[in-house]
């Protein structure tokens, strides 16, 4: 494997490009036709759909009748969708406000107070424009930061920026209530799947040493957005995605069915999706979903992904307890940190890289 120590060729900070008043974008941001968002949707009238949404709090009421019906629903979501939403989910609505705009400020300050930040492939922890180090490799149209949230002992504050002046209290304080939130989703899938509560979360390393990181995207107006995308199609590699995305500005996209559909967000609510590790512990019965976020020309978008991973040297494989003699298990054993170091060297890739890991007898 490349050596993942820094960047193939210099950074371009796309937000400084959009804002250079460029009426073409560059080559480097250029899908190929197939890639691009205009092939099947009509990119002015983005067809939105209504993934699921769950009242959270259903899903511990102490009425028994509610409480299986909500189970059901992301049963179903998690089989069908590979994504739900929601809602009654616990975290300050306040909270989750604030560090958004907290977040809109840190990418309006000048360049330089941002590229104190700057990240390598080495952690990618910090301000960067791309994931992959494949010198002349496609583009996307965002800048994002990147940061660790879990376990506790690789957080290092000093990587977080400075400035706006609330925004190191305001992080932690999201990160820590919606990693309180992932764990809660890991019994909710553990009962789903048939399983002890606590056993996806045993399979991820247990409580305090799961990861979870902080991906905060910045997708600038585009003068093209029918030639790009603001990320390219991928599966999230870890284990849960906790998304919130922009309240304004619509863009992310599932595939279902072999379409791109575009999600109307739910006011106040998060978007969770299942991410490739689940997909493998589950031996498949939850599967991740490809998705995709598109840009367009008038409005800038932010969005906050937690992303709640297992302790990296953690073995991660089929739980025995789910497979069975016509459904043995599908994926061979690989620690997370191993299975990150290939998307953190060729970015995003489809679901590709969870495919790879397919038992020799499956692909037979
Ligand atoms: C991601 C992601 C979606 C969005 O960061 O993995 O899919 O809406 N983000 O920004
Ligand atoms: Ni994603």
């Amino acid at each position: 494997m490349k050596s993942l120590l820094c960047w193939p060729e210099p950074v371009i900070r796309v937000q400084s490009l959009a804002a250079s008043g460029i009426r073409e974008i560059p080559e480097r941001y250029i899908k190929s036709p197939s890639h691009r968002p205009s092939l099947n949707n009509d990119v002015s009238q983005p067809q939105e759909v209504d993934v699921p949404v769950i009242d959270f709090q259903n899903l511990f009421s102490s009425d028994r009748g509610l409480c299986a019906e909500a189970l059901r629903c992301v049963h179903n979501a998690c089989r069908e969708w590979g994504f739900f939403q929601i809602v009654n989910h616990g975290v300050s609505h306040e909270l989750m406000k604030r560090t958004c705009e907290v977040w809109h400020e840190f990418f309006n300050l000048p360049l330089e107070e941002k590229q104190k930040y700057a990240n390598t492939p080495a952690t990618y922890e910090g301000y960067g424009s791309r994931v992959g180090v494949e010198k002349g490799a496609s583009l996307d149209w965002s800048d994002y930061f990147f940061l660790l949230l879990m376990p506790l002992s690789l957080v290092n504050q000093s990587k977080w920026p400075a400035i706006p002046a609330s925004c190191r209290e305001l992080v932690a304080e999201y990160g820590s209530e919606v990693v309180r939130l992932g764990g809660k989703l890991m019994k909710v899938l553990s009962m789903n799947l048939g399983l002890e509560e606590d056993s996806l979360l045993k399979s991820f390393g247990g409580e305090e040493n799961v990861g979870a990181c902080l991906r905060v995207s910045y997708y600038p107006k585009c003068p093209q957005p029918d030639l790009t995308l603001g990320l390219s199609p991928h599966s999230d590699p870890g284990g849960l995605t906790i998304l919130l995305p922009d309240e304004n500005v619509g863009g992310l996209q599932v595939c279902r069915k072999g379409s791109w559909l575009t999600v109307k967000p739910v006011p106040n609510a998060f978007i969770i999706n299942i991410g490739d590790q689940i997909q493998v512990l589950s031996n498949a019965i939850y599967q991740s979903v490809e998705h995709r976020v598109i840009v367009n020309s008038n409005e800038d978008r932010v969005s906050l992904a937690i992303f709640y991973n297992p302790k990296s040297d953690q073995l991660i494989e089929p739980c025995k307890k789910l497979l069975t003699e016509d459904r043995p298990a599908l994926y061979k054993p690989m620690t997370y940190a191993e299975y990150r170091l290939t998307i953190r060297a060729k970015g995003p890739c489809g679901k590709k890289q969870v495919e790879s890991l397919k038992s020799p007898r499956q692909s037979d």
